[in-house]
């Protein structure tokens, strides 16, 4: 068809590109990381070992796992100078907002990793951004409860350590919940990577300028930040809440149908999943097993999701548009269950993809054919015409 372009061999005029690192099949509901199916990463391992898969290829021995977990846990302190960044944000400053102003900043930081071109300094930003997101995360979160911030800790794990910097406070002794630690270690994995998502792209789209990849990270931050992307878990839960009770599910089912009405169900559709996202389904499980060990099976928003997901599995439009519940209906619930407040729920998800955009990032880099990223577009604007004096308009 005249004008419509096709796939572009190289990384360049639709954007499209190769990449071996994650595989989606949105029909059969398949998600593979490094050819491994997410089921059986979900059920068998853990975020930091799925995190050198994605980086490397290849799932690590114990000794290389060993290292990997020793220079994430040694990489995890912000430079003092970028913790007085909060101090300059409002109190009630969009943690997005934050974490991606204080990741842009990195830049200005650690001139050491912006030679891109250096295999060393491409490997130090990996393990150093991977290692300072959860503490970013927690340094927004403190600033906006107007705690004290609370150091990393190097003797505690990627999943707990982001616990005690989110809920510990100086007057007394944080318990770490292993059942919460295991939640988090799960939903990273689910949220890890997603192939060429709109952040994804994002990333790299900005890298393939060279610009420094601090900058790139921040920037598939942003593009995360959208209600339509990340912000849905946040947007899933603020919805729930304006349901707010099991008859008030048809009026809003109505309300996604309603071709006048821009609202949509939050949590349901996908831009590749025409069948159910496979995330979903373990985040379900997982959400059930959370709730019960945390003495919340009473969760009337839990209850309220599970008979809005039934409603909508039974509505022909959903069914005849293909729409199913996808990674964020349900996570919110779990962070919620967590004491996670609803405007952190896009930051946990930025904390689990950075390894995603981070090995995208890396592969895109060092991609020998690698060229700019230049979508090209399909002209539906005015043909040639001549100007016009303003006297003659
Ligand atoms: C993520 O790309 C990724 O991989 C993303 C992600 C990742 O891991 O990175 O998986 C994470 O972003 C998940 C999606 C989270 N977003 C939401 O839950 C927001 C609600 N969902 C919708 O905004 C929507 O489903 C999208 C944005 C996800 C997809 O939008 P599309 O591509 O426009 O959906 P579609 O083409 O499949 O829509 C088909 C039809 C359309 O109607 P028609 O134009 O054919 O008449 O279904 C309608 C849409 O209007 N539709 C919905 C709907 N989603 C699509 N109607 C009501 N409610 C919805 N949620």
């Amino acid at each position: 068809q005249e004008g419509v372009f096709t796939y572009d061999p190289g990384y360049g005029a639709t954007g499209s590109c190769e990449s071996k690192i994650t595989f989606i099949d949105g029909q059969k509901g398949i998600l593979l990381y490094r050819g491994y199916p997410v089921e059986q990463l979900a059920a068998k391992s853990n975020f930091m070992e799925i995190s050198y898969l994605l980086l490397y290829g290849e799932l690590p021995t114990k000794e290389q796992l060993a290292r990997f977990d020793t220079s994430i846990r040694t990489h995890t302190m912000l430079n003092e100078g970028m913790l007085r960044f909060f101090t300059g944000f409002r109190y009630d400053a969009h943690p997005m907002a934050m974490l991606s102003a204080v990741v842009g900043s990195m830049s200005a930081y650690y001139h050491d990793t912006m030679d891109i071109n250096n295999p060393d300094a491409r490997e130090v930003f990996a393990h150093r951004i991977l290692a300072k997101m959860p503490t970013i995360a927690a340094a927004a979160y403190k600033h906006t409860c107007g705690q004290p911030f609370v150091y990393p800790r190097n003797d505690l794990g990627y999943c707990e350590n982001m616990l005690q910097m989110f809920f510990a406070v100086p007057a007394e002794p944080y318990e770490i919940n292993p059942v919460a630690a295991e939640a988090l270690d799960l939903l990273f994995i689910l949220h890890a990577d997603h192939e060429q998502n709109c952040s994804t792209s994002t990333v790299r789209m900005a890298g393939s300028s060279g610009a420094n990849p601090y900058s790139a990270i921040a920037a598939g931050i942003s593009a995360l930040w959208g209600p339509a992307h990340g912000g849905a878990n946040e947007a899933v839960l603020r919805m729930l809440e304006a349901i707010g009770d099991v008859k008030n599910i048809p009026k809003f089912v109505a309300k996604a149908k309603d071709k006048n009405d821009p609202f949509r169900l939050m949590g349901f559709g996908h831009r590749v999943y025409k069948n159910f996202d496979p995330r979903a389904t373990i985040i379900r499980e997982m959400c059930h097993k959370v709730l019960k060990q945390m003495g919340r099976t009473n969760s009337p928003l839990f209850d309220l999701a599970l008979e809005l997901e039934q409603v909508a599995l039974k509505d022909e439009y959903f069914i005849e548009k293909n729409l199913y519940p996808n990674v964020d209906f349900y996570s919110g619930i779990i962070y919620r269950a967590l004491g996670i407040p609803t405007s952190m729920f896009t930051v946990m998800f930025a904390i689990g993809r950075t390894v995603g955009w981070t090995a995208h990032w890396r592969e895109m880099i060092t991609d020998p054919n690698g060229r700019i990223s230049r979508p090209r577009q399909l002209y539906t604007g005015e043909p040639t015409r001549d100007y016009v004096s303003i006297d003659q308009r």
